[in-house]
């Protein structure tokens, strides 16, 4: 389905808008876009972005495919940049966003401005702009507290954090814009993504590239609770996929307000330390002898998370092409060669 769809889009370019364009998703989406020939309009402030992620998507597209991209540096709480954003654009690709349950906790007020109130700008700009598609990154923690696994779209339990309730409250203002206007709003429940372009730096770095180098750098690894929390983790180009199905979609294709994005398949923090020291092992023989230390349990974080995907499936055609293990492969190849 997604050789189709990109084939679709390859013989009828767009114009998309893609907010956080210089973030890890928003990074890896770019590179995709401009390889099959589509024009962008990439909106981010850099807050957590790297500008550095957009020349290496420029020496990997090639001069031809980078004059079709175009960067606006600017901010999705102020909502004129976000109406000059979308001026000739068919698609919106709202991915910025302050993710971390963490960071949510210290600062609720700037995540709640960032996240709801910025995403509200957007739908409400791409309506007043006249777009007829919006897809955004919704998040897994919307599930919070529900012991149901693996996790159906319709079944969510009480939000954990302020970060979750700015993705659950995103999710109610697009059903609000979905059933007032003529715009297809579609959600993308992103399960713990992971790939190239993912920051290892900072307070609130996700797991895998914070280990990566500190095993890399030989530094201590500190596993957050017993080890035994579980995620489905996603490896980019899967995520990749499911925004250009959701993009393609018809209006009424999608049923739901937000979809599952995951694998389908959940792995314990003790297997993915595994996995991973294993796969380093061969080029940084140090690693092996790496001992586990294990921390307290962090707030807010969900126990076990393991994704349905067969409305993905059903409604937007998405499989997802890499399992874990290859996935984890080409994120490792992509440290080695940008870390140190
Ligand atoms: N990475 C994951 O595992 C994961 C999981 C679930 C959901 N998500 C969601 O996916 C989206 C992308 O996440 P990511 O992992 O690429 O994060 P990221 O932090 O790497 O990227 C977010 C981008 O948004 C930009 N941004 C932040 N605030 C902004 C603002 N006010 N105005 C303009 N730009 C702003 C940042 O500079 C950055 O480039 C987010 O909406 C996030 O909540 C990610």
């Amino acid at each position: 389905m997604i050789d189709l769809v990109e084939e679709h889009f390859r013989k009828e370019p767009k114009t998309w808008l893609l907010t956080g364009v210089s973030g890890f998703i928003g990074t890896n989406i770019l590179k995709r876009l401009l390889t099959l020939g589509q024009k962008v309009v990439g909106l981010d402030n850099f807050s957590t972005g790297v500008k550095e992620n957009l020349q290496q998507v420029q020496k990997l597209v090639g001069e031809e495919a980078w004059s079709l991209f175009t960067m606006i540096e600017g901010d999705i709480r102020d909502f004129s940049t976000c109406k000059r954003a979308m001026e000739g654009v068919d698609i919106v690709l709202h991915q910025a966003a302050l993710g971390s349950v963490p960071r949510s906790f210290a600062n609720p007020g700037l995540t709640n401005e960032v996240n709801v109130g910025g995403t509200v700008n957007i739908f409400q700009a791409a309506k007043e702009m006249g777009i007829k598609k919006v897809v955004y990154a919704s998040s897994s923690s919307v599930y919070g507290d529900s012991q149901e696994l693996p996790k159906v779209e319709e079944n969510l339990g009480n939000a954990l954090s302020p970060y979750a309730v700015s993705k659950l409250t995103d999710e109610l203002y697009a059903s609000v814009f979905s059933n007032s206007t003529d715009m297809d709003l579609i959600g993308l429940r992103y399960f713990n993504v992971f790939g190239p372009y993912q920051s290892p730096e900072g307070p609130y770095a996700a797991v895998l590239p914070l280990w990566v180098k500190g095993m890399i750098k030989n530094q201590p690894i500190t596993i957050f609770g017993d080890g035994e929390t579980s995620r489905d983790f996603t490896f980019v180009e899967n995520v990749v996929d499911i925004n250009l199905l959701a993009a393609h979609a018809e209006k009424g294709k999608a049923k739901l307000r937000a979809y599952n994005c995951a694998c389908s398949a959940a792995y314990t923090l003790n297997e993915l330390h595994d996995t991973m020291q294993e796969k380093l092992a061969e080029d940084y023989p140090h690693v092996t002898k790496l001992e586990k230390k294990y921390g307290d349990f962090r707030e807010g974080d969900v126990r076990h998370s393991h994704a349905d995907i067969s409305n993905a499936s059903e409604d937007l055609g998405y499989k997802p092409r890499y399992v874990l293990a290859e996935g984890i492969d080409m994120a490792l190849e992509w440290y080695k060669n940008n870390l140190l």
